[in-house]
């Protein structure tokens, strides 16, 4: 079995996402694939509900209850690899991991970022993205690097900006279209990895 962990930091959207999806569209029969767990960072993070509602497996690794980022990413490690993980996905997980926890999932680490990276590596994404005047925005789904926000893209979204869209108007349009891309991307690798 392909074991999919997905890491969370807050309300959890695009983890419900794939979890829907892997089942709507059969990922365990079709690709023998499924969503293992979901883990936090956070203990308060929403989306830990939306994940024990959809029969999920929880877990916290409470980045403040470790000293230290090395020492927070060895735990969260040996939490994901209790699952024997063929894939690793960042779903709104607002940590910086460390390049040795990056090397270690290394081709196997999947991220979101909501803008069309290159453009707006880091926050703010949409703010930025309506104060540079963009006609276009959106979202990617990218290999996880060392460098932030950076590795090999394996997919985009493009949305319009629109006249007086506001930040939050914005990010609702790239977050709808997130929630479409992510599981598109995942499908896509395993596929390609079948
Ligand atoms: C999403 O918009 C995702 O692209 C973004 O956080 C949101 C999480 O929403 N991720 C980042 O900004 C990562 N740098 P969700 O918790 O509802 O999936």
């Amino acid at each position: 079995m392909k074991n999919i962990v997905i890491l969370i930091s807050g309300s959890g959207s695009n983890m419900a996402a794939i979890a829907q999806a892997a089942r709507r569209d059969d990922w365990a029969g079709r690709h023998g694939a499924r969503v293992a767990a979901v883990l936090s960072n956070r203990p308060q993070a929403a989306g830990l509900a939306l994940a024990r509602d959809l029969d999920l497996p929880t877990q916290v690794v409470d980045h403040q209850q470790h000293a230290d980022r090395e020492a927070f990413d060895a735990a969260l490690a040996r939490a994901i690899d209790a699952h024997q993980p063929w894939l690793v996905v960042l779903a709104g997980f607002m940590r910086i991991l460390t390049p040795g926890f990056v090397q270690r999932y290394a081709g196997r680490l999947v991220n979101i970022h909501p803008s069309l990276l290159p453009a707006f590596p880091g926050l703010h994404t949409h703010r930025r993205a309506i104060e540079a005047g963009c006609r276009v925005h959106g979202a990617t789904v990218h290999q996880v690097t060392a460098e932030l926000d950076h590795g090999p893209i394996l997919d985009q979204a493009v949305v319009p900006v629109l006249p007086g869209d506001t930040e939050a108007s914005l990010a609702d349009r790239v977050l709808t279209q997130e929630h479409l891309l992510y599981p598109r991307a995942i499908e896509a690798l395993l596929r390609r990895k079948d």
